[in-house]
């Protein structure tokens, strides 16, 4: 090729090609758990990381490898490395930077799920996590010190839909020498490119839009592998001598490549949250339509948002695709395909009113899922933002009295008559 493809050809083509044994087209399903060495030095070899292939499907499998590929390809990373679920993703990616008593600090505005993890689950590994507005910079940065190893954040977030400012966060990452790492679930490679922006690790919940119709749960990490793991000694799973492979330095071996490799080769190989290859091929099937289905998403979110904010019976609309957002400004600079699809409104009567509306709805499904075909729709701060206390939920976007939308690629006509045939019922 001459020139860069194109993400609408990316989504179809990157990381996958006919199959070399038989030429099938599409990507086969690989179900074994298995490949046969051609003899003992090649078994001992690729073993000992000297040559690359297929060992045992914990670590390595034919149909995970192309979604791999294609992953990377379509958020510009050196490597990716897939997993169980997103969720998944946020330990395997945290896993060769910390240590007992390292931190990471996280932005306020984040999944219910992740804040938990991050609170309460990472405290086992001796890890811990400090949260900040990640709009207030200078609270970023009072709030790095020398055992943080790690920034995260979500470029558009759940359940709001705010919009962070990648490029400024990558900032303070750069200067203070520790990788930024963002979760893209919401706006997906169509939407934003944080490895472009300065961002050093993308990871995914692939759950969501990425397979886009509810039937596999999953997760990648995508390394730009541009950041210089030996700049100093903070990172020394990286750096130094891996005592698990007779001493072997990952970042000196590996290059770019030496998050990718160590995710796989001590990531997945000791942690074990492995994805399947048949879940590997549905996303692979999903993402094929990526590049239709998110413009669509977006300009359906686009008419319901507005037409909720032009409603009297409603009070307020997180969309930072409206005018009215604090968002808007950024989200125009720096996602200019649009804010995503996922958002909160709040109705009058507060709370009980917002419990009568998810269950008026009939079209939307109530779930506790997101990125689906389907519009879906879920009262957050009494499911997946739950176990936050009520200061996190406003602060991550989950108060008690919003009502939070995904909204699917349906014809929007439909989904407003039946938000407004809702709307009636809880607000009467
Ligand atoms: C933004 C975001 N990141 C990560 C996750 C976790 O993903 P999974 O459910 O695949 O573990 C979710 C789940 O809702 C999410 O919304």
């Amino acid at each position: 090729m001459s020139r860069d493809q194109s993400l609408d050809t990316l989504v179809i083509h990157a990381g996958t090609g006919p199959d070399p044994a038989t030429g099938a087209r599409q990507v086969p399903i690989y179900q074994t758990t298995s490949y046969q060495f051609r003899d003992a030095e090649h078994a001992a070899r690729l073993f000992n990381l000297e040559e690359v292939g297929y060992i045992y499907s914990r670590l390595t499998n034919p149909t995970v490898a192309a979604l791999q590929n294609r992953v990377a390809a379509l958020e510009g990373g050196a490597g990716a490395v897939c997993c169980s679920s997103g969720h998944a993703a946020q330990i395997l990616a945290l896993f060769p930077l910390m240590g007992p008593g390292r931190n990471i600090v996280a932005s306020t505005r984040l999944y219910g799920g992740t804040v938990t993890q991050f609170t309460h689950a990472i405290k086992r590994f001796g890890w811990s996590a400090k949260f900040v507005d990640l709009d207030d910079l200078d609270a970023l940065r009072d709030a790095i010190d020398d055992d943080t190893r790690a920034i995260f954040c979500e470029s558009i977030s759940n359940p709001g839909g705010y919009v962070t400012d990648i490029p400024s966060v990558a900032e303070v990452a750069d200067a203070a020498g520790i990788p930024l790492i963002v979760d893209n679930t919401l706006a997906t490679p169509c939407l934003c490119r944080p490895i472009e922006m300065g961002a050093t690790l993308v990871v995914h919940s692939l759950t969501k839009f990425m397979t886009g119709n509810g039937t596999v749960t999953g997760g990648v990490v995508v390394d730009s592998g541009k950041f210089d793991w030996s700049a100093s000694d903070k990172f020394p799973s990286l750096s130094e001598p891996e005592p698990a492979y007779h001493g072997l330095k990952f970042h000196e071996t590996f290059g770019a490549l030496a998050f990718t490799f160590h995710g796989i080769a001590i990531g997945l190989r000791d942690l074990g949250m492995t994805m399947n290859p048949q879940g590997a091929h549905y996303t692979l099937m999903g993402i094929e339509t990526l590049a239709l289905r998110v413009p669509r998403h977006v300009e359906n979110a686009v008419k319901v948002a507005e037409w909720l904010e032009n409603d009297p019976r409603v009070t307020s609309v997180t969309y930072a695709g409206l005018p009215s957002s604090p968002w808007n400004e950024t989200a125009k600079r720096l996602y200019p395909k649009g804010a995503g699809s996922l958002f909160n409104f709040a109705i009058k009567g507060g709370y009980d009113a917002a419990v009568r509306m998810v269950d008026a709805l009939d079209l939307f499904s109530h779930v506790a899922n997101l990125g689906d075909a389907r519009s879906l729709v879920i009262h957050s701060a009494s499911t997946t933002h739950r176990q936050l206390t009520e200061e996190q939920q406003r602060a991550a976007g989950a108060a008690p009295e919003l009502v939070r939308l995904s909204i699917g690629i349906e014809n929007p006509d439909d989904l407003i008559a039946d938000l407004d045939q809702a709307l009636a019922k809880a607000t009467s």
